[in-house]
C-alpha cells in the first residue's frame, strides 16, 4: 500500500445541505464534509469537543449526557474526546451516550487521543485499549496523538500506532498540537498509512499554531482540526466586558491581553450586528473558510443550538474579510 494524499476540499459543495427523512440519518445541519484519509468515512465540517463539558462533577453528569444527546439529535456527527480529559470520564460519559443511541451514533466520527504521558510504545496500546473500553467499542475511527513529548522520539510512537492501525484498532491515525517540522517527521515514520489531521488552537484571536501548520496541510491534504475555535466564549459575544472567570474551561491565553481583546470581540459583535448574522458564525466560518473544521464545545444544549445558528448563517467574504482585519487590531 503506498501512501497518497487525502484530498483537503469538503467532499460536496460547500453551503449545501444534507436533506433526508432516514430514521438512522436525522437531518444533518452541518453540510458537507472532508474525505477522512483512505478510510471511505467521511470526516463531518464541525464538531463537538467533549473537554469542558462535564466539568467532571457527578452533579454536571446529567447535563452533559444531555448536551450530548442533543448535539446527535441535531446532527452533529463528530465528537472528540480523550483519555485525559476528566482522566477517563470524558470518553465513558460519551460511551454510555452512544451506547443508548442507536443508529445516529453508528454514523459518528469518533475521536480520541493519546496522552502526552503515553507515547512510549510499550504505554500506546494499554492506553488505547483503555480508552477503547471506556468508549465502549472495539475500534476508534481517528487517533490522535494529544501532544509531542520531546522525550520519546516521535517515530516510536507513530510506529506502535500504526501497528494498532493495521490490527484495525484505529480507523485512522492524527497528530494535535504538532509543528510542520514534527509532522514531517511523524509522516516519515509511517509505512502504509499516513497522519490524515492535525489538531490545532485557531481562531481569530489565536492564529500562531494554526498558521505554522496551514500551508503544509494545504499542500499535503491533512485536514486541520481548529479547537477553541470560540476562544471560549469570547468570540460567541461573552465577557465582551468585565474579567473573564478563573477555572479549569477559562485558562485561554487571551487573558493577559484581554482588554485589548475584548475590545476587538466589541467591533466584531457590531460588524456582525449590522451583517444580521450571529457572532459566532464570523469565527466559525473565518475558519471553514479556510478548509479548517471548527470543533466547538458546549456545556449546555442551548449553546449546541447557538453554534448551529451560528454555523447556518454564512458571512459574506467581505464581512468575513473585515472580522479578519479587526481581530487583527488592523481595523478601527
Ligand atoms: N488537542 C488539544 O490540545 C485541545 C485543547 C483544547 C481543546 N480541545 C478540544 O476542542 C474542544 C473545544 O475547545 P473549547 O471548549 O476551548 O472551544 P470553544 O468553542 O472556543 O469554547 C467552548 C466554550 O465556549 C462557551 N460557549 C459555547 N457556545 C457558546 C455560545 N453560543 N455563547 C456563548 N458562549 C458559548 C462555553 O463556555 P461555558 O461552558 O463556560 O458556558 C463553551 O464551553 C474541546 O472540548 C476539546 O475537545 C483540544
Amino acid at each position: 500500500m503506498t501512501k497518497k494524499k487525502a484530498p483537503s476540499q469538503p467532499a460536496r459543495k460547500a453551503g449545501t445541505r444534507r436533506r433526508t427523512t432516514s430514521v438512522a440519518r436525522p437531518v444533518s445541519e452541518v453540510g458537507p464534509g472532508f474525505p477522512l484519509g483512505k478510510t471511505g468515512k467521511i470526516h463531518p465540517p464541525l464538531g463537538l469537543g467533549l473537554w469542558a463539558l462535564g466539568r467532571w462533577r457527578p452533579e454536571d453528569e446529567a447535563r452533559t449526557k444531555a448536551t450530548l444527546g442533543h448535539a446527535l439529535e441535531r446532527g452533529i456527527r463528530w465528537f472528540d474526546t480523550a483519555e485525559v480529559y476528566g482522566a477517563g470520564r470524558s470518553e465513558r460519559i460519551l460511551g454510555d451516550v452512544f451506547y443508548r443511541a442507536g443508529p445516529a451514533a453508528a454514523e459518528a466520527l469518533i475521536v480520541t487521543k493519546l496522552s502526552w504521558e503515553h507515547l512510549r510504545p510499550v504505554q500506546v496500546r494499554p492506553a488505547l485499549l483503555g480508552s477503547l473500553q471506556r468508549l465502549g467499542r472495539s475500534k476508534v475511527d481517528l487517533y490522535l496523538v494529544h501532544s509531542p513529548d520531546p522525550r520519546v522520539p516521535i517515530a516510536e510512537t507513530m510506529s506502535a500506532l500504526e501497528a494498532l492501525w493495521k490490527e484495525g484498532k484505529i480507523g485512522a491515525i492524527g497528530v494535535s498540537n504538532f509543528s510542520a517540522a514534527q509532522l514531517v517527521e511523524a509522516r516519515a515514520a509511517l509505512r502504509e498509512t499516513d497522519v490524515v489531521v492535525n489538531q490545532v488552537l485557531y481562531n481569530l484571536f489565536e492564529r500562531a499554531d494554526g498558521d505554522e501548520v496551514l500551508p503544509y496541510c494545504r499542500q499535503e491534504g491533512i485536514l486541520i482540526e481548529a479547537y477553541t475555535p470560540l476562544a471560549r466564549g469570547l468570540l460567541a459575544g461573552r465577557y465582551l466586558s468585565g474579567s473573564i472567570p478563573v477555572g479549569p474551561a477559562r485558562s485561554t491565553g487571551l487573558r493577559e491581553q484581554l482588554p485589548e481583546m475584548q475590545a476587538r470581540a466589541r467591533r466584531l459583535h457590531t460588524l456582525a450586528e449590522e451583517a444580521g448574522v450571529p457572532m459566532a458564525s464570523l469565527a466559525l466560518h473565518w475558519l471553514s473558510e479556510r478548509g479548517i473544521a471548527p470543533l466547538f464545545g458546549a456545556s449546555q444544549p442551548a449553546q449546541v443550538d447557538e453554534v448551529l445558528a451560528a454555523w447556518a448563517a454564512r458571512p459574506t467574504a467581505a464581512v468575513l474579510a473585515r472580522a479578519d482585519a479587526i481581530a487583527l487590531g488592523h481595523d478601527g
